[in-house]
């Protein structure tokens, strides 16, 4: 497995990210962003309400459609509204371009959201887009818990796409740490958290566009 090191003070690491996905599929890169956009982005995520945290949704098309046997965290997506939502974008943005010259991916848009895990929330095995719809390509998940500790709980842990009884990796959400992998591949689930977990969902996609009209992300 790869040990990735830490991003210098001003960007994404993106050549290892890079790396990582070619030869295994996903990249754990700790203190993936400058520490004052993490901040930025922590406070952000604390200070939404429950009301804006609507309880997930399970699939697309499904309007509001929620089951808590699933999934049970509240999430908000993410707009051009605060600094640290734009900051956030234009992070991602930069990791979009990077990857798309140095792997070919071609990937076009990003969507994310915020995500808050009460005490005992899960999410369990899942993947996030289904082979053939060519859809959302990587997935990535940024953290936002600081101090996090092993009784926390929490984990994401990803399977093996070959035996998806193996574990691959299990990784703790500690602020700071992004997750990037592919999303037709790699099964995963959020073991139960036992204190809020606050994160970043996020998913690159292609350019899914019919006839001049631009697919909108969500
Ligand atoms: C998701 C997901 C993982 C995590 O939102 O689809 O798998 O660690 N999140 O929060
Ligand atoms: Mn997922």
């Amino acid at each position: 497995m790869f040990e990735l090191a830490d991003s210098n003070a001003s960007s994404i690491n993106f050549l290892a990210i890079a790396n990582a996905l070619q030869s295994q599929g996903y990249a754990i890169i700790p203190h993936a962003l400058p520490v004052d956009i993490e901040t930025s982005l922590i406070k952000h995520a604390v200070q939404l309400s429950e009301k804006q945290m609507k309880q997930a949704a399970i699939g697309r098309n499904q309007n509001e459609t929620t089951n808590k046997f699933v999934r049970q965290d509240k999430i908000v997506w993410i707009k051009e509204g605060s600094a640290a939502e734009k900051a956030w974008l234009a992070q991602m943005s930069l990791l979009r371009e990077q990857l798309n010259r140095q792997l070919f991916l071609g990937l076009f848009s990003y969507e994310s959201h915020f995500a808050c895990y009460p005490e005992g929330a899960f999410y369990k095995k899942h993947l996030d887009a289904f082979k053939g719809q060519a859809n959302r390509i990587l997935s990535t998940v940024y953290y936002l818990n600081p101090n996090w500790q092993p009784e926390d709980g929490g984990e994401l842990v990803i399977y093996d796409p070959a035996d998806n009884n193996k574990i691959l990796t299990q990784v703790s959400p500690q602020a700071g740490t992004m997750v990037v992998f592919l999303s037709e591949e790699f099964p995963h689930e959020v073991l139960a958290a036992k204190r809020t977990r606050y994160s970043i969902a996020g998913w690159f996609r292609l350019n899914t566009s019919v006839k001049g009209q631009i697919d909108p992300p969500k």
